[in-house]
């Protein structure tokens, strides 16, 4: 029988598997194009979960119990799994961890830019947690879904450690507005700090995004930026309100005709200095990244040695 497909051009057969919601496998044809933007965004992500190490872990030997530290020390550890799973969905596209870490530390590749901000207290582990995991979840359960096969089956475990960092953080917030006065203080301020960057992590608006359209058709994306900030702001809400906090905008506003929330402008100004390496900390979030990765070269070098010298005797009991 005659393939119906085989005298489409290698384009066409592609978008139709695209459009069949057939994923793409490392061995599938694709276009250069789609094997670049997946590069791009897969390898930034990973970079983000590794960046998104620091500002939690400074906060590791501060934690005000040794519940609270251990929660905390499980959940940093998680990110560390998530972006090595992300590297490795990367790698099958032909990029080396190699040459993403040396995009990364020399500042051409760009991590999340909420990992610019600092955490000057407790409750902006809560936050961290409550608002910054929760926007990550509402970006990543739709990546499970995402076309290409390695991105979504990575997607699927880190969901499932997003969903406890999430609650966690949601928790620490509840126990500190449930606390005294001064806890409730600093639980509101940590929410002023930490509102506007979130809203800031799903990109700018999607007019302004150069790659929204091709990676909906390409269906990498499953929801534009806008589609997802709305979605966090109408979840968001009624969650600060449970907890007795205000979100710092004052068009904050249910929009009955929309059956959605209406909200203030984001600083798109901030956003593109943040994206552009102009952030806080980017400068020590880079310095630390490149520490680390120097002080463990020694792990690398013993880990190849090693595997060197079981491949060599492997090859001679063969
Ligand atoms: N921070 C830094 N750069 C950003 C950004 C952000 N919040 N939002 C957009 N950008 C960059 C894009 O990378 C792009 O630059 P590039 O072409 O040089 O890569 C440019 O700004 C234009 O943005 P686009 O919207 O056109 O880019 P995308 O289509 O790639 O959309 C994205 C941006 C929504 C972040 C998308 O890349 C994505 O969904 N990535 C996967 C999820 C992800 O990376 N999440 C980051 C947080 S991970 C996290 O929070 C871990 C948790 O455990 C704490």
């Amino acid at each position: 029988m005659e393939n119906p497909t085989q005298h489409l051009t290698p384009e066409e057969q592609f978008q139709a598997r695209i459009d069949a919601d057939v994923r793409i496998e490392p061995k599938d044809w694709m276009p250069d194009a789609y094997r670049k933007t997946l590069i791009r965004q897969i390898s930034q992500h990973a970079h983000s979960e590794l960046v998104g190490m620091l500002p939690e872990g400074n906060w590791i030997t501060r934690a005000p119990s040794l519940k609270r530290k251990s929660i905390l020390l499980s959940k940093v550890q998680d990110e560390a799994g998530h972006g090595l799973y992300l590297y490795s969905a990367a790698e099958t596209l032909g990029t080396t961890r190699d040459q993403m870490l040396a995009d990364l530390h020399s500042g051409k590749a760009k991590y999340s830019s909420i990992f610019n901000y600092p955490t000057l207290s407790w409750a902006d582990m809560g936050c961290v947690g409550w608002l910054v995991d929760g926007a990550a979840i509402l970006n990543q359960v739709p990546l499970c879904r995402t076309s290409y096969g390695p991105y979504a089956r990575a997607m699927v475990r880190v969901c499932k450690e997003e969903s406890f960092h999430q609650r966690q953080g949601f928790e620490i917030m509840q126990t500190l507005c449930e606390g005294a006065e001064s806890q409730k203080a600093m639980a509101q301020e940590a929410l002023n700090r930490w509102w506007w960057p979130t809203l800031m992590m799903f990109g700018p608006k999607d007019e302004d995004s150069p790659n929204t359209a091709q990676s909906m058709n390409w269906r990498i994306k499953r929801f534009t930026n806008d589609e997802l900030r709305q979605k966090f702001v109408d979840m968001m809400v009624p969650q600060a309100e449970f907890l007795g906090l205000t979100v710092p905008d004052e068009k904050v506003q249910w929009n009955e005709a929309r059956q959605a929330y209406d909200y203030g402008e984001v600083n798109w100004d901030e956003f593109w200095a943040v994206v552009k390496g102009n952030g806080l900390c980017n400068r020590d979030r880079l310095g630390a990244r490149v520490k680390a990765h120097e002080e463990g070269a020694w792990v690398r070098e013993a880990a190849m040695a090693h595997a060197a010298k079981r491949a060599e005797r492997e090859l001679v009991a063969a």
